[in-house]
């Protein structure tokens, strides 16, 4: 039994997420003539309470589609220096937009009003044009971490005062929603643009969604084609969002309880020097100098164990729909015997 803690991108669908893919009815998307792309985009937004929502390959997609709608080359964009839009999407915010980018040391991915307020340029011909924040939730690097929502208000009132527009990397914005109780329509009315991905925690194959307002879901259609992301027949891909949308969200909790139980049995192990709080289904440990994270890492996988290192002393796993209960009590075990 091999036990995949890589990422939660690496679920495969279900029998019953194949046969609502199976009998998708599919058009030509590019013509806007996709009824399960057209079903899944109506969907989503009503969720958010939000005007539109376009279909996508992929979270890099949607997230740079949305800086590139939101900025003009020589613009500068806030974010937390742990940002996937600025560590993981290949300086998409240089080659695409033009942009150049600020970065907040934040809490565990996590970044505040008080920094974005002190983070924005004056309007000085010297300086770039501060125009766009990014913020993340939950945070990747933040190993899950989620954001007070009264702090996101915040943020929001510091952008519209100074006429920024707040995009959400929401990659994994679901999680936070059922550990936090909070609402998509919370979210909706807040930000400009919200990325949500259908491909991790939800367990679908494939899929991104953006959301915004009409006018601006019509300028990241114009975008997206540009990139290379319109799609013909996808609606086989979108049916299984829509199910994973029904479906796969309450169940998120279990992937929560899994990853508070197996780092519980992580942090009592000596060579552990922490684990970052375990708020979602991420969990970041790292170690002390007895040994490093690559070494770790294989030492699991002599044991059927998949994980990562992000770091030279850090250790990540993530916990995701293909995680039973058997494996998550396997792997209590192995660790205890480390
Ligand atoms: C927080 C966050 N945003 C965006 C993405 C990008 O998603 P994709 O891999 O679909 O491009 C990821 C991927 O892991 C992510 O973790």
């Amino acid at each position: 039994m091999l036990i995949d803690y890589r990422s939660d991108t690496v679920t495969r669908p279900t029998a019953a997420m194949m046969e609502a893919m199976m009998a998708a009815k599919v058009g030509d998307d590019v013509f806007g003539e996709d009824p399960s792309i057209n079903e899944l985009e109506s969907l989503a937004a009503n969720m958010f309470g939000m005007e539109a929502a376009i279909f996508c390959p992929s979270g890099t997609m949607t997230n740079q589609i949305a800086i590139k709608c939101h900025t003009q080359p020589g613009d500068e964009v806030i974010c937390d220096d742990n940002a996937h839009v600025y560590m993981y999407e290949g300086g998409g915010i240089a080659f695409n937009s033009g942009a150049s980018v600020k970065l907040l040391a934040g809490d565990r991915g996590r970044i505040i009003a008080e920094q974005v307020k002190n983070s924005i340029n004056p309007d000085d011909s010297h300086r770039a044009h501060t125009s766009l924040v990014c913020l993340e939730n939950t945070s990747n690097r933040g190993g899950g971490s989620c954001y007070d929502f009264n702090e996101i208000k915040q943020i929001e009132k510091v952008c519209r005062e100074n006429n920024l527009k707040l995009h959400l990397d929401g990659a994994r914005l679901f999680n936070a929603l059922v550990e936090k109780n909070e609402k998509p329509q919370q979210y909706g009315e807040t930000f400009d643009s919200i990325s949500i991905c259908l491909s991790k925690s939800l367990g679908c194959p494939v899929g991104s969604l953006l959301l915004g307002k009409k006018g601006l879901i019509k300028k990241a259609r114009r975008v997206r084609k540009v990139f290379g992301g319109g799609m013909r027949q996808a609606g086989f891909l979108a049916a299984a969002g829509t199910y994973a949308l029904k479906n796969n969200i309450e169940r998120l909790k279990i992937d929560h309880r899994h990853a508070r139980l197996i780092s519980e049995a992580i942090a009592k192990k000596d060579f552990v020097k922490m684990v970052l709080p375990v708020e979602t289904n991420i969990i970041i440990f790292e170690l002390d100098n007895s040994i490093t994270a690559p070494a770790l890492v294989n030492k699991l996988k002599e044991k059927n164990i998949l994980g990562y290192a992000i770091a030279p002393n850090r250790v990540r796993l993530v916990i995701h729909l293909d995680i039973t209960e058997d494996m998550v009590n396997k792997t209590i075990d192995i660790f205890k015997q480390l």
